[in-house]
């Protein structure tokens, strides 16, 4: 079925680092609207904001204390409001984070549940001790269960206040609701209400599959995380989500100008699973985000590296283009890495003709040529790369430097740590946008909360805005291309051939349609093409980021980092 988020692109927004309207050196939601015909022009149909609730910003506002205000570092209610207004006029919905598996600690309703104040006491997740060594609580032995956190760390916190731990799947800052309590379900719902009523599109639905925990039993002992058994995709989260769907975004959907929009993002999960998660006819998430595919040079999920093959990526987009019958598709976002730096090559950034280019320009191919809905992260558009930092001191993300100190318990050497940290920190996505080179990249006038890439000089907005070769005018391009042709956002997907360094894919819809091929190298080495590729290979120029204007069968080789989209009929 077509409809209007399967139609556009959608563009996040992480408001600490975009842009700075009142120089405090933290992006509010004044400078969004002041950027607002840039995220327009570029094709935007919808914006997803991370949190600006209120919040004490221990995970960046991933941890809120009142879900119905604005944190004053983002601006007040009635800046909210004219951007959902400005955005509106431009044609753009906004797409608010829904982060509900868990609140802050500062939150009005942990604060009464830790008093047992009614009717707050079950909001939370809280359990006595085993008390099996003594009477030592914050010894981990009498902890309710051995389960750990996303973020490396025991998954229970004692509180005094109570005399009982709670559950935290991520900081202890941030404890987990209790959905077991249909109260906190009535909130929710209410919560959603609140911001409909305000007039956003959707919800991008935060670690949406761990909400129902079916046991507190021990889990299986793993290095990265134990207990998820217990929680992951239960059959009481896909009721929770048919409940918000049913008695709230179908209801709003009847009567808004247009049908509310959920993405959920659920981690660790298979193919059958986001499958339950996201199937249009079982009315729970419209799609999902999973992560197999930017997994692909990695393991324990994004922390160590190995070496990357463009072979297992394309069994991989193959598995979930014909496997889902919509795909979230996206290759950057707050929890990950730059992807010129992770998949592609950012050496020369910010200069023409160097591999930073063609690379960022070839994951802007692969990006809007896939079926499902694009999202582009800030900055992605003109090929920001992972943060310079030399030190540890200068991340500011809790997951690094707590799994720096579970490297240091096993006694990794600091080098090699560091070596590791910088592939995978999140901090990489989150460096200040660059919009121009002048001093403070245009951000802020003041010293950022997060330092801003040297790189900036060369690499910014302003230098690409008017450039027609440059990486923003190719993503522009790219767009207009998809959101022109109805086989590239709704064709069939079919994988063609594939070596370490080759990937090719056909994109397919009804005969009288236009047909591609896409053909990508993902190296800096030139790579001869052998027959059967060359025969697939055939057709009329639609994209090239090296500025091909024509190919033919004397052409028997890509270029480094090429991309080339052809019309085979
Ligand atoms: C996923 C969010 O994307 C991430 O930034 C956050 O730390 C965790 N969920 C916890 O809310």
């Amino acid at each position: 079925m077509k409809t209007w988020w399967k139609e556009g692109i959608i563009y996040q927004i992480y408001p600490r680092s975009f842009q700075d309207s009142n120089g405090d050196g933290i992006g509010d939601i004044n400078g969004i609207i002041s950027r607002l015909d840039e995220i327009a022009e570029l094709g935007t149909r919808a914006i997803w904001l991370s949190p600006v609730y209120k919040s004490p910003q221990t995970d960046n506002g991933y941890d809120i204390s009142d879900y119905c205000a604005i944190d004053p570092i983002f601006g007040t209610m009635a800046d909210m409001e004219s951007l959902i207004k400005e955005s509106k006029k431009r044609n753009i919905g906004i797409v608010m984070d829904l982060v509900i598996n868990h609140t802050s600690d500062e939150h009005e309703w942990f604060q009464k549940s830790r008093r047992r104040i009614e009717p707050y006491t079950d909001y939370y997740i809280w359990h006595k001790g085993k008390n099996v060594v003594g009477k030592n609580p914050y010894d981990k032995k009498n902890f309710p269960n051995n389960w750990t956190s996303f973020f490396m760390e025991g998954a229970w916190e004692y509180d005094d206040i109570r005399g009982e731990y709670y559950l935290h799947l991520f900081h202890k800052k941030q404890p987990d609701l209790n959905y077991h309590n249909p109260l906190v379900l009535e909130e929710v719902k209410k919560i959603l209400q609140f911001w409909l009523d305000k007039g956003v599109a959707g919800f991008r639905c935060d670690v949406i599959n761990v909400l129902w925990k079916t046991s507190l039993a021990d889990g299986k002992k793993s290095v990265m995380l134990t207990g998820l058994e217990h929680y992951k995709c239960q059959e009481g989260n896909h009721e929770i989500l048919r409940q918000l769907r049913k008695e709230v975004l179908d209801k709003y959907s009847a009567i808004a100008e247009f049908e509310c929009f959920t993405v959920g993002e659920s981690v660790m999960v298979n193919l059958e699973e986001t499958k339950l998660l996201s199937d249009e006819a079982r009315r729970e998430l419209n799609m999902a985000f999973y992560f197999d595919h930017l997994e692909v040079d990695r393991v324990f999920a994004r922390f160590v590296p190995k070496k990357f093959l463009a072979k297992e990526l394309l069994k991989r987009l193959t598995k979930w283009q014909q496997g889902l019958d919509w795909n979230a598709l996206y290759l950057e976002n707050h929890d990950q890495t730059r992807i010129v730096s992770h998949y592609g090559d950012d050496s020369g950034a910010g200069e023409h003709g160097s591999l930073w280019e063609r690379s960022a320009k070839l994951m802007a191919t692969l990006l809007f040529t896939l079926r499902g809905t694009p999202f582009v992260f800030q900055g992605q558009e003109i090929g920001m790369t992972n943060f310079d930092f030399t030190d540890l001191d200068d991340v500011k993300d809790i997951e690094t430097h707590n799994l720096n100190r579970l490297m240091k318990k096993f006694c990794f050497p600091a080098a090699l740590r560091w070596k590791w940290l910088r592939l995978s920190s999140r901090d990489n996505t989150r460096t200040p946008f660059q919009w121009d080179g002048s001093s403070g990249a245009g951000f802020s006038t003041a010293a950022p909360w997060l330092g801003i890439n040297a790189n900036y000089k060369q690499l910014n907005y302003a230098a690409q805005k008017d450039d027609p070769d440059s990486v923003l005018s190719y993503y522009k391009k790219m767009i207009a291309l998809r959101s022109s042709s109805e086989t590239l956002k709704y064709g069939d997907f079919k994988p063609l051939a594939a070596t370490n360094s080759l990937l090719m894919f056909s994109r397919e819809a009804a005969p009288a349609e236009p047909a591609f091929v896409a053909a990508f190298n993902f190296s800096r080495k030139r790579i001869k093409l052998n027959e059967d590729a060359r025969v697939l290979l055939q057709g009329k120029i639609a994209a090239s980021n090296i500025g091909r204007e024509s190919w033919d069968t004397t052409n028997t080789h890509l270029d480094a980092w090429e991309a080339l989209v052809l019309q085979t009929n």
